[in-house]
């Protein structure tokens, strides 16, 4: 193993999947990186892959001289399993480190944890960078998305190599500085709670296209191949005309019908809804995929339910020009329920979020890039009523044309019996942001009856109580 000597300019501990592609990956854009793990066996396989690009990979067999292998001020990143690995590798490098140095959690991290380490880490006079990576392996790479929270110091030590490293989109890296602390990582989760959204809205989609329209795979598939050449474009539809097409090669049938019905998740959906719920919102597109996968679990479950309330269901009248609208609609208000939450939790933790860069650096490289993202960044650029994407003119409109075929579609499934709880509850959120006044009135009502908890007239202020306690 070669001799460690102080000339890395970041280092990386954790050659995983994703911790060995960016390596490779700053590597491959001039950087010299020093890399290291738990088990420093695989960290040849790593300098071997890493031959002929630009800059040098660096082995480094324990954490001394990982760390004495870096210039001053250090940059290091940690790509390890999230949770109670990270607070040990910080434990055991902290005394390792001096003042300045910047220490990098680049996994998907819970925001509470990273403000929490952050704070540790200032107290130590070190800084801590939460930053969330998106793209999967391939991603990691050739160019994610990155979402950066931290100190200025970190951006200014960290900005030149995450800008090499990044996907561009139209030149314009996507990376960039979102807020201190939790801020990269919050960034993150609700990428991945919009993420699981639209994967639970396709698979509601493909979902309908096979059993209620008697589609093959191949054909669904061929569907979402077309729809990724307009207003739909995007990586999950990409992916999902893919994946639909093949066959497997076990049996010879469509690779889709050999896998079980029962999705796992590692907890950033979930996340995302708690921190709604905690702030008083409500993503109910990303609860309904949350629920979504839950309820795949619960897979015997299904299998006796199916048997004691019949699973019979209609054919649909549905085609699929009505679906891909449906979709279109569908989409929009999952990008915008999730940036609510954003802007919830930028006001809560006094963040400053620029909800329009956001939109810019999800363009490329991240798992949700879509062509509509151009679109929302360019409506958080204007003047938006109420701060809600749902109002900037550009998306009226989009939604007065699409609503309709959301609306057909979700009708259809409730008459005839199939689930499509991301659709649903989408159109659920959206009629009743159409109303000025709703139906709380009832509920204030019942919580005065039943527990005196008063309530607040229409037209005086204060709190009163009704005749029913007169
Ligand atoms: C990304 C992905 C990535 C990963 C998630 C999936 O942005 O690259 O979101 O972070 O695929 O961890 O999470 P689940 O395992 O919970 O689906």
């Amino acid at each position: 193993m070669a001799e460690a000597t102080a000339k890395a300019d970041i280092g990386i501990y954790g050659m995983g999947t994703m911790g060995s592609a960016l390596a490779l990956n700053m590597a491959d854009n001039g950087f010299d990186v020093a890399i290291a793990n738990r088990k420093p066996e695989v960290l040849n396989e790593v300098v071997e892959e890493g031959m002929g690009l630009k800059g040098a990979l660096i082995p480094c067999p324990d954490l001394p001289d990982f760390v004495a292998s870096l210039h001053s001020p250090r940059v290091i990143l940690f790509m390890v399993p999230s949770g109670a690995p990270m607070d040990q590798m910080l434990g055991a490098i902290a005394s390792l480190l001096d003042e300045g140095d910047t220490v990098i959690d680049g996994g998907n991290a819970n925001f509470n944890d990273s403000r929490r380490r952050s704070a540790e880490m200032t107290e130590q006079g070190l800084h801590f960078v939460g930053m969330g990576v998106s793209g999967g392996e391939a991603g990691a790479r050739h160019g994610p998305s990155i979402m950066v929270g931290g100190t200025p110091h970190s951006w200014t030590q960290l900005k030149p190599i995450v800008q090499a490293i990044a996907a561009k989109f139209e030149g314009d890296p996507c990376v960039d500085h979102l807020g201190p602390d939790g801020a990269g990582h919050f960034v993150k989760t609700v990428h991945n709670g919009i993420e699981y959204a639209d994967m639970q809205m396709i698979a509601e989609i493909v979902g309908l296209m096979r059993d209620g329209l008697g589609m093959a795979p191949a054909e669904v598939g061929g569907v979402f191949a077309d729809w990724d050449t307009g207003a739909l474009k995007s990586y999950l539809v990409e992916i999902t005309a893919k994946v639909l097409g093949y066959d497997d090669p076990k049996t010879g049938a469509p690779m889709v019908d050999s896998i079980l019905d029962r999705a796992g998740q590692k907890g950033t959906g979930r996340w995302t809804v708690i921190e709604a719920i905690r702030m008083g919102q409500s993503a109910t597109m990303i609860e309904a995929a949350v629920a979504g996968r839950a309820w795949s679990a619960e897979k015997e479950t299904r299998e006796v339910g199916e048997d004691i309330l019949g699973g019979t269901r209609g054919a649909l009248e549905l085609d699929v020009d009505t679906l891909e609208q449906a979709f279109l609609a569908a989409r929009v208000l999952d990008y915008a329920q999730g940036f609510r939450i954003l802007q919830a939790a930028s006001d809560e933790f006094d963040w400053s979020l620029d909800m329009a860069r956001i939109a810019e650096i999800w363009r490329a490289g991240c798992i949700i890039r879509s062509a509509l993202l151009d679109d929302i960044a360019a409506a958080f650029r204007s003047e938006l009523p109420a701060g809600q994407l749902i109002f900037a003119p550009q998306f009226v409109t989009v939604l007065q044309d699409t609503v309709p075929a959301l609306r057909k579609v979700v009708a259809a499934c409730v008459q005839e019996g199939y689930a499509v709880p991301a659709l649903a509850s989408g159109l659920g959120w959206y009629d009743t942001m159409r109303q000025g006044r709703g139906t709380a009135y009832v509920l204030q009502a019942q919580r005065d009856f039943f527990g005196h908890h008063g309530f607040e007239r229409v037209d005086e202020d204060g709190a009163h109580h009704g005749p029913w306690w007169a």
